[in-house]
């Protein structure tokens, strides 16, 4: 309906932007409903999708708009990331900004922005200053991303408080939490509260050949966005995850919400060199980050995954004296003694950092309890010296780093931050490892929602005021705030090698869908490098579905500028000369090439370390044995490299003999072209050194 006296102007005549192949188009319907469609060259990836919103006090903030006016606004500027896969970042955009207004009710105004890249598409909502909207509550979030064509989907289940799953590849006409199917065929149910909803980012590729990634940037103070999926439309629409009473978000004009970003291409690889999430986000409000290092780190960690030790100290917490006192069970990991040996193992081979959980009090009793005072962050267990092991890693060089699983209980860890962060400062940890593991406190309170949003946000400044590197576990997922707050290093938001010790584990395909879904956001704790790949576990069947040498490929391919050297220091010991890659490999960039690439099959990247003259390069493959071919044309010209080539075994897959590989080393220039075997779930690791 129009309100009387006005009609809606040249409805579906469209606004545009382009840069290069990347093309938007806005438009007003005729009953003002606002709308874009997305188009690369000659093919459409998005067709005509709507916008708009429900409010508590407004159920139709979607439609009865007029256009008020229109401004447009270019930029093309470099910028340098504190640290990452390239040292220098170009920012090219066009942007148009539409002004609308409800001609009926209360007229409210909407401003719509979106900046075309030449990559991609990021847009997002104003809410301006004006008299008729001040505090509000987001009831609906009705953005469209409507498919022309039926796609095949990298999906996992729309979750509000996990991101640890499987994915599956289906096409969007398929999508179904009841009906999970991974690459092994086994299907299995997801009891999500929507049936028909998927997390991003999702990759997708479409029938007319272009891969096309949804996601968002700059996720601060709302909700995460996932997507409902209309099957027979191909269309899917935001999803926000909802508060405890089934409100999405609660907002204070003049706001905005984060840039809903679709990137775009008809190469694999240009999706995972598009550095757009990263230039919808803020400059670093860090002001000083020269202490911001990344770094590779060993952990009392993987022992306790696969139970070799624990993280309590007691059996449980009726194991107590008669003094009230616990009693040691004999097999508590973070043990002065044992954590000696890991900095040992740290200074022996140049890793910078040691992480050791299990440390402070109340591991006895902190799973799935759902109780808020599990933890206090300060209160080590009788058997871990905290003054003594300060000064043996000082005296060893090497870096502490905390770790502070909040069970999550949020509210406890919010009141504990400063106490916990001047603790780290006291004995001079640099890093803290959060973790999320559990229902959240406060009640009904999503990992997902705008709450607990605010709250990983809260932290990540915390830890800055402290001068600490943050590496989240269990958090909503990365949407490229890693600009903002350089010291959020990494997060691990998805389902990382952990799985390989507590599950039947991840499937070879997994790390090659990762880097086009997850990793999009930001650098994921994957935790790579376990070299015994079977045999580790009291569970006979577990194994890590990889070969060796995929793990060393994965410190390429996986980026993260906190990359841990996950498995036990014996298991390197068993391997020193594969064990080399993981010691020589860098972990901040001054330049990424992504070689090859197909979702869910194989990637191949070659970086170049920061300030030096070394490449390292990795490849993987799913469960195919594949051929990659590396072209080192990306090299300086005119000058001789030595090549250390870390490759599967002849004899070896995941399956059978995954330990098996072979080094071998050979001189190249930037004219040399070689094909490199990939055994089924493997992966080669090259390393490339200036004679
Ligand atoms: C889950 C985390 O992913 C893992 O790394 C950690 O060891 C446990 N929670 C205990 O905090
Ligand atoms: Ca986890």
């Amino acid at each position: 309906m129009v309100a009387a006296g006005h009609t809606y102007a040249q409805p579906n005549k469209s606004i545009s932007a382009s840069l290069g192949k990347i093309r938007f188009d806005f438009m007003l319907d005729e009953v003002g409903k606002p709308a874009y469609s997305v188009s690369y060259g000659t093919k459409l990836a998005i067709k005509k999708s709507y916008l708009g919103f429900a409010l508590a006090d407004d159920s139709a903030f979607y439609k009865g708009f007029k256009l008020l006016s229109t401004d447009r606004k270019q930029a093309d500027e470099n910028w340098t990331p504190v640290w990452g896969e390239v040292s220098s970042i170009r920012n090219h955009y066009e942007q148009v900004t539409v002004h609308l207004q409800q001609l009926m009710g209360q007229q409210r105004l909407l401003n719509i922005v979106f900046r075309v890249f030449e990559d991609g598409v990021g847009f997002r909502y104003e809410f301006p200053e004006q008299e008729n909207l001040n505090y509000f509550i987001v009831t609906k979030e009705y953005t469209e991303f409507a498919l022309p064509t039926d796609a095949k989907a990298f999906w996992i289940p729309g979750d509000y408080d996990s991101n640890e799953y499987a994915y599956s590849t289906t096409k969007v006409s398929q999508i179904d939490n009841q009906k999970i199917v991974n690459s092994s065929g086994d299907i299995a149910v997801r009891v999500v509260p929507d049936r028909y909803s998927v997390q991003t980012p999702l990759m997708l590729k479409s029938d007319n050949g272009l891969y096309i990634n949804i996601h968002e940037a700059a996720l601060l103070n709302y909700s995460s966005m996932q997507l409902h999926v209309d099957r027979s439309k191909f269309k899917l629409t935001s999803s926000l995850v909802p508060d405890a009473v089934g409100n999405m978000a609660y907002l204070h004009a003049p706001c905005h919400t984060p840039w809903r970003t679709i990137i775009v291409s008809d190469k694999a690889t240009d999706i995972l060199s598009s550095k757009m999430i990263l230039n919808l986000n803020d400059p670093s409000k860090v002001e000083n980050t020269s202490w911001v290092k990344p770094m590779k780190f060993v952990g009392v960690w993987w022992e306790m995954q696969i139970g070799k030790s624990t993280w309590s100290y007691a059996k449980s917490m009726n194991n107590v004296d008669a003094q009230g006192n616990l009693i040691p069970s004999g097999q508590h990991g973070a043990n002065t003694a044992n954590v000696k040996r890991y900095i040992d193992f740290a200074t022996k081979n140049n890793i910078q950092g040691v992480l050791v959980e299990g440390w402070n009090t109340g591991w006895e009793d902190w799973f799935g309890n759902w109780k808020e005072n599990v933890f206090d962050f300060v209160t080590p267990y009788p058997d871990f010296d905290v003054p003594e092991l300060t000064r043996y890693a000082k005296s060893k060089g090497v870096s502490m780093i905390m770790h502070n699983e909040t069970s999550g209980s949020a509210t406890n860890y919010e009141r504990q931050l400063d106490t916990a962060y001047r603790f780290m400062n006291k004995y001079g940890y640099p890093a803290v490892k959060t973790g999320y593991v559990g229902k959240i406190i406060p009640r009904g309170e999503h990992h997902d929602g705008q709450w607990m949003v605010n709250h990983y946000v809260r932290v990540a400044q915390k830890a800055a005021d402290h001068q600490v590197m943050l590496d989240a576990h269990e958090p909503v997922r990365p949407t490229g705030l890693q600009r903002t707050y350089p010291n959020w290093m990494a997060s691990e938001a998805g389902r990382g090698n952990e799985y390989n010790a507590f599950s039947e584990g991840n499937l070879p395909e997994h790390e090659t869908i990762l880097p086009f879904t997850r990793l999009m956001g930001g650098p994921m704790d994957y935790t790579p490098g376990i070299f015994k790949l079977k045999g580790y576990s009291t569970v006979p069947s577990r194994q890590v579905h990889t070969t060796l040498a995929k793990q060393l490929a994965l410190y390429v391919t996986m980026y993260s500028p906190l990359q841990m050297v996950a498995d036990l220091p014996e298991n390197y010991d068993a391997h020193p000369d594969a064990f080399q890659f993981i010691k020589d490999v860098a972990v901040d960039w001054d330049d990424t090439r992504i070689l090859e690439a197909e979702p869910g099959d194989y990637v191949t990247i070659a970086r170049k370390a920061k300030g030096k003259n070394n490449w390292y390069v990795g490849g993987i493959t799913d469960e195919q044995p594949r051929t990659a071919t590396i072209n080192f044309n990306f090299l300086p010209k005119n000058q001789t490299f030595n090549l250390t080539i870390y490759e599967d075994g002849k004899d070896s897959s995941f399956n059978i003999n995954p330990e098996s590989y072979n080094i071998r080393k050979m001189k190249i220039t930037s004219k040399t072209i070689i094909k490199e075997k990939i055994a089924p779930g493997g992966g080669f690791a090259l390393s490339i050194e200036l004679n």
